[in-house]
């Protein structure tokens, strides 16, 4: 596994639509699917998408774990991460509920803004090993595939965002999860 660089907006590639996999070139896209997952963990982020390290394939890779209710107690043990690999991601569902929610982008660094998303989605992918899969998703999983998906067309967070502010080095702002 190796780390890619990750490519901001000024790289056209960020900002095109990204293509469809073949499903006969899934085999040939493993050290690329490794690399972003490994990318993603150093960075670290809960998301990457394949157009982020300047390849034009509808891959992404998400990991993320619900955290701990406010209420559970001390010894609790948060739930493990999941580990998604989704290739030619498709929304087939979204709920007409919109929450409200601050995003930033590892393409996009330094910056956050408050993005409207559908609280739940199903997706319909492939995984890495060229299978059909289906994933339900609400909250902030829901939220991050929407802004996976996004990126395969060319869509970034800043786009979408109600209002988008710059962070403070160092500064008091709240830790954000970066996509
Ligand atoms: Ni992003």
């Amino acid at each position: 596994m190796a780390y890619r660089e990750i490519i901001g907006p000024s790289n056209p590639i960020l900002r095109k639509k990204a293509r469809l996999v073949r499903p006969a070139e899934i085999p040939g896209l493993q050290t690329l699917i490794d690399d972003m997952i490994d990318t993603m963990r150093q960075e670290p982020g809960v998301g990457l998408a394949a157009t982020q390290v300047a390849v034009s394939k509808r891959v992404a890779v998400i990991e993320y774990g619900e955290p701990l209710p406010e209420d559970a107690p001390p010894d609790a043990v948060p739930p493990k991460p999941k580990l998604y690999v989704v290739i030619n991601p498709e929304i087939t569902m979204a709920s007409e509920d919109m929450v409200d929610g601050i995003e930033g982008c590892l393409s996009v660094p330094g910056y956050a803004g408050n993005v409207s998303r559908h609280e739940a989605v199903t997706v319909k992918a492939l995984n890495r090993k060229g299978q059909a899969i289906k994933i339900k998703a609400h909250g902030w999983m829901a939220r991050i595939f929407q802004h996976e998906i996004d990126h395969l067309d060319g869509v970034l967070f800043i786009d979408k965002a109600t209002k988008v502010w710059q962070l403070k080095e160092n500064g008091s702002e709240p830790a954000l999860v970066e996509v």
